[in-house]
């Protein structure tokens, strides 16, 4: 098949998360199984254009505001896999992907009309006439509204989209004079059929509305947002279209994410010798300034800063966890109010916690690689991957029963990690508790690490399920 892939982020050339690690691997794992697959995304200013190279195509978008113009960059990973980069100045020529330290951009409505009907003219101009066309989130929910509206007797209109929904709570609201600014028909700002939501323009709204196929990125998360509480407004809408909605899980980059080759650590390790993970210990415990001492088990986050993360909850029960020799190091960027509640909590407990506000990579492998425990509170979690990567580094994961942390975390008393059920502070320092319980038995902690360390989390599974789905279209 011929897949277009369109995604706002997409490692290792943009990230703020999870989208940006599941558009760095799921089209080469499916490009892997002999698809031709192009990815288009747009080419921010932090992406450097050395190893792009021009295509020679130009986008020309005429939109009420004005007509938008830029050329089409390429990078070919493999044979059957390209990335294409739109260029645009105005648009993402400047710092931050969604936003800067001032908040969210004010024209995301427009850059992102941008990337979503570029993608469909870009697949125009290099003659590419794809048979699925893959979108990813909000910022991608316009392609299959365009798609059934404006492409018919064209190359595009036997194209199948599928939408997929990485979050159902970012949702690309925008006031609906936006209608006018970007020449979307009165028609469809309507609530049942079209984007209307609440009075509003609703980019998510319109993908679910449109699209051929909905995905969502686990299982259990599909049943969720189908839920009035876990539905953000839209569960109606979802059960309604529930025919057409699958949860597939997400898998990992097992070649990004893997401690026998992780170059980003100090000293490597498999599941048959752990003591590169001690190596590992030592460093992050270092590069914290925190004091080693084996019989106090570390604990690590690294997170996205936002509500969903239940960073709130943590910490509200991390003050009395360091009560006890336990160490726990945080790397995270985001809100103020947990920004700050991060530092504090470090200014309180110099001894014992070490924060690094910002996003770093080469960090973030470190703390999956060296602490004991890694901690996800999650208020809501649609897949989830750092529970993944903790797993595949033999470190337990202590996840909230959410989304895709049920699917992938066996809380069992064989199991591979520890689940807890309320989004209460008692339920959160319980599972704590049972950690050091855990720790304290190094038997018992190693056969949990193993088990971790041995359960495939690779995309080969799920990239034929997407296969299979794409196939019945
Ligand atoms: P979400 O997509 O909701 O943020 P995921 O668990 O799916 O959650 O993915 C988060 C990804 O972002 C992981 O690869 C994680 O390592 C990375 N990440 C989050 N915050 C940071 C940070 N401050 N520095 C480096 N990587 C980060
Ligand atoms: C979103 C979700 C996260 C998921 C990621 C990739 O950012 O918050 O749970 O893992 O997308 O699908």
């Amino acid at each position: 098949m011929k897949i277009l892939y369109v995604a706002s982020e997409v490692t290792p050339f943009s990230k703020t998360g999870g989208l940006g690690d599941v558009a760095g691997s799921l089209p080469a794992a499916l490009a892997e199984l002999g698809h031709e697959v192009k990815i288009v995304t747009p080419r921010y200013a932090s992406i450097k254009t050395d190893q792009l190279t021009p295509t020679g195509h130009h986008l020309e978008l005429r939109f009420p505001f004005g007509i938008e113009r830029g050329p089409i960059l390429s990078r070919r990973l493999s044979p059957n896999l390209e990335v294409l980069f739109l260029e645009n100045e105005h648009f993402y020529g400047r710092g931050g992907i969604y936003g800067d330290a001032w908040g969210e951009f004010g024209d995301n409505h427009r850059r992102f009309a941008y990337l979503s009907l570029g993608a469909l003219q870009a697949a125009q101009r290099l003659g590419f006439h794809p048979d699925i066309i893959h979108v990813n989130d909000w910022q991608t929910g316009l392609v299959p509204v365009a798609l059934q509206r404006g492409y018919q007797g064209t190359a595009l209109a036997r194209a199948r989209s599928v939408f997929t929904i990485h979050n159902l709570a970012y949702q690309g609201q925008f006031n609906k004079h936006v209608m006018e600014d970007l020449g979307l028909p009165w028609e469809l700002f309507n609530a049942e059929h079209g984007l209307e939501f609440y009075d509003t323009v609703n980019f998510l709204k319109g993908g679910i509305q449109f699209a051929d196929a909905l995905t969502t990125v686990s299982p259990t998360y599909a049943k969720e947002i189908q839920q009035p509480d876990g539905g953000a407004s839209l569960d109606g809408l979802l059960r309604r279209r529930q025919g057409v909605l699958t949860g597939i899980l997400n898998g990992i980059d097992v070649h990004e994410w893997s401690p026998e080759t992780d170059t980003y650590l100090p000293a490597r390790y498999g599941a048959n010798d752990l003591s590169g993970k001690a190596v590992c210990r030592r460093e992050l415990l270092r590069r914290f300034g925190l004091r080693e001492d084996t019989h106090a088990p570390v604990f690590g986050i690294v997170s996205r800063l936002a509500w969903q993360k239940g960073i709130d909850l943590l910490l509200e029960v991390l003050p009395q966890a360091l009560h006890s020799d336990i160490r726990f190091v945080a790397v995270g960027s985001g809100e103020g109010q947990y920004e700050e509640g991060l530092r504090a909590l470090q200014h309180h407990f110099p001894q014992q916690v070490g924060t690094f506000i910002g996003f770093d990579q080469g960090l973030s492998h470190l703390v999956e690689a060296g602490a004991d425990f890694f901690i996800m509170p999650s208020r809501y979690e649609p897949c989830g991957l750092n529970q993944m990567y903790s797993l595949r580094y033999g470190t337990v994961p202590i996840v909230r029963a959410t989304g895709g942390l049920v699917d992938t975390v066996d809380g069992g008393l064989d199991g591979n990690g520890i689940l807890f059920e309320a989004f209460h502070p008692t339920a959160l320092l319980a599972a704590l508790r049972r950690a050091q319980a855990l720790y304290a038995e190094p038997e018992r902690l190693l056969a949990f690490r193993r088990r971790g360390m041995g359960r495939d989390f690779s995309w080969a599974a799920s990239a034929r399920k997407y296969e299979r789905l794409f196939a019945s279209l």
